[in-house]
């Protein structure tokens, strides 16, 4: 049998409708891409017919390569040695753009294009309660539209029980240790640790150290306003044993020259959002865009966040909100490279562009 050739390596997004059958071209000769137009006929490869569950967007693989037909699953970012970064071209024309400031008040944003932004983290501007101050960094008055993102700083001691109803949270400690026990459930949370909390479990923090800590929650769907509680409920789901999941060098995927771990997704528990680490070099990837919309949260490294027209300075700490769909760009300044933690919904690959 022939090989199949690759049609491009970027996958198409095409919109599909519901109940309507289609066929994906398999052998990459077709000049229909990324649907079949006969040119199969003799390769021995044959389309894959398939039906569209729903009326929507799908991003449709174009490298062949895929091990989740007709989808991309990514694997179009393993058929180069270096991920697609900005050409000569996308740097010259976006010579002129200067670094958004942060505004003032609370919150600290740079307003980038399409409602992404990037802010820095004030602790001191959320409220308190007992031994934490909990605040919003992204939801529903900042455009998001599925996800909301939550700041938690942990000063010594045991917070209150608080839950997000009716939603699923994925918890992330960037740096330290914590106890967190989860509708009557103790784990120990090490740093660079995801955490998987159930919709409608309840959970509580307790640092044992002397420095405060960092966590942030991504809550999906989005939800205004946490509901606190004293007294921990005792409905852990236990069809979903483990929760904490932290850095392991064998479960890295290599992205070309880039690398990211899936901490929560699908796989082991959570239906909404998937969480991963990422390692990006020193570069400026090419403009690109996601269905999803997405969280981020810088760790390690400087550099800058672009949109169309805009750009904005990042530092560890700091968040950045991209909407779905958002043209954008992340550029990594540090000889060191950049790591990152992103949460994203609608769950899936990170490794998805198009
Ligand atoms: S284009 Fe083939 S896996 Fe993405």
């Amino acid at each position: 049998m022939t090989k199949a050739v690759i049609a491009s390596r970027k996958p198409f997004l095409v919109e599909l409708q519901a109940g309507r059958a289609y066929s994906w071209c398999a052998c990459g000769r077709s000049a229909r891409q990324p649907f079949c137009d006969g040119s199969h006929a003799g390769t021995g490869i044959e389309p894959v017919r398939f039906k569209s569950d729903a009326d929507g967007e799908a991003v449709l693989c174009g490298c062949k390569r895929t091990g989740r037909v007709p989808f991309c699953d990514g694997a179009h970012n393993a058929l180069v040695e270096k991920y697609e970064e900005a050409g000569a071209d996308e740097i010259q024309a976006s010579a002129s753009i200067q670094v958004t400031p942060r505004s003032g008040g609370s919150t600290g944003k740079s307003l980038l294009d399409g409602g992404c932004y990037v802010c820095t983290i004030d602790p001191e501007s959320m409220p308190r309660r007992g031994n934490v101050r909990l605040g919003p960094v992204i939801n529903a008055g900042d455009g998001a539209r599925s996800l909301s993102q939550w700041f938690m700083l942990v000063e010594p001691g045991e917070s209150d029980a608080l839950g997000f109803p009716g939603s699923e949270v994925v918890l992330f400690l960037p740096a330290g240790e914590l106890e967190l026990t989860i509708s009557g459930r103790a784990f120990h949370v090490g740093p660079e640790t995801g955490v998987f909390v159930a919709s409608g479990e309840a959970f509580r923090v307790a640092n044992r150290g002397a420095a405060s800590l960092r966590l942030l929650f991504t809550v999906c769907p989005q939800c205004p306003e946490p509901v606190w509680t004293n007294a921990m409920p005792d409905n852990f789901d236990s069809a979903i044993p483990a929760r904490a999941f932290g850095v392991d060098p064998s479960k890295r995927e290599p992205m070309a020259d880039r690398f990211y771990q899936v901490l929560n997704g699908e796989e082991n528990g959570s239906r909404e959002v998937t969480q991963f680490i990422g390692e990006v070099p020193r570069s400026r990837a090419a403009a690109h865009r996601h269905l999803y919309e997405e969280a981020i949260m810088i760790l390690t490294g400087e550099g800058f966040m672009w949109t169309e027209a805009a750009r904005a300075a990042v530092q560890p700490g700091d968040i950045i909100f991209l909407p779905r769909k958002q043209i954008h760009s992340l550029e990594c300044t540090s000889a060191a490279g950049m790591r990152l933690m992103g949460a994203f919904y609608p769950s899936g690959s990170p490794a998805v562009n198009y």
